[in-house]
C-alpha cells in the first residue's frame, strides 16, 4: 500500500464539480427532476403518522408516478428505441407496469388497513431501483445521451405533455 499517495490524496479535500462537458440535456433533466422529487416524497411519507395525510402524500405520489411514466412510454422510450439496448428498454416497460399494478393495489386500500404502509414502502423501493437503471452509468440516460435523439427539444415536448398529464390525471384521480 502507497501511504505516501493516501495522505496526499486526503489532504486536500477538494469539493468535485464534475463538469466535464456531459451537462445533461433538457429530457435527461426533467425526467431526473421528477425521480427526486418522487424519492423525498418517500422519504416523507416515512415521517407520516396520520392516515389523511398519508392518503394525501400517496395520491401525490402515485399522480407523480403516473403522469412520469406515461411521458417516459408516449415520449422517451419511443425515440431512444434504436440508442438504448432493447433489453433495457423492454425491462424498463415491465418494471413500469409492476409499479402500476402496486399502485393500483394501494389506491385501492385505506391508510388504516394492514400491509398498507409496507406497500407503499415497497413500492418506494421499487422505483428506486427502476431509477438506478435509468440514472447509473452506461444506463438507459447515459446511453440516450450518447446517441443521435436531441433531447433539448424532446425536453421541450415532455414539458408540454407534463403540464396536460397532470391536469387530465390529477382531475380525474380516486378519492
Ligand atoms: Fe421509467
Ligand atoms: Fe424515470
Amino acid at each position: 500500500m502507497a501511504t505516501t499517495a493516501k495522505s496526499q490524496s486526503t489532504s486536500k479535500s477538494r469539493k468535485k464539480t464534475r463538469r466535464t462537458g456531459t451537462r445533461d440535456p433538457l429530457a435527461v433533466k426533467l425526467l431526473k427532476q421528477d425521480h427526486r422529487q418522487v424519492e423525498a416524497w418517500f422519504d416523507e411519507y416515512e415521517q407520516l403518522e396520520a392516515d389523511a395525510e398519508k392518503l394525501e402524500l400517496f395520491n401525490q405520489i402515485a399522480l407523480a408516478l403516473k403522469v412520469h411514466t406515461q411521458i417516459e412510454e408516449e415520449i422517451f422510450y419511443p425515440e431512444e428505441r434504436g440508442e438504448v439496448e432493447d433489453d433495457m428498454l423492454d425491462e424498463a416497460y415491465v418494471e413500469h407496469d409492476g409499479a402500476k399494478k402496486l399502485i393500483a393495489e394501494i389506491e385501492g386500500m385505506q391508510p388504516s388497513e394492514e400491509y398498507y404502509d409496507a406497500k407503499v414502502k415497497v413500492l418506494g423501493e421499487y422505483i428506486k431501483h427502476h431509477v438506478k437503471e435509468e440514472e447509473q452509468p452506461g444506463g438507459i440516460f447515459a446511453q440516450a445521451k450518447r446517441g443521435e435523439e436531441d433531447l433539448d427539444a424532446m425536453g421541450e415536448r415532455i414539458k408540454v405533455r407534463k403540464e396536460e398529464l397532470m391536469q387530465k390525471m390529477g382531475a380525474s384521480r380516486p378519492n
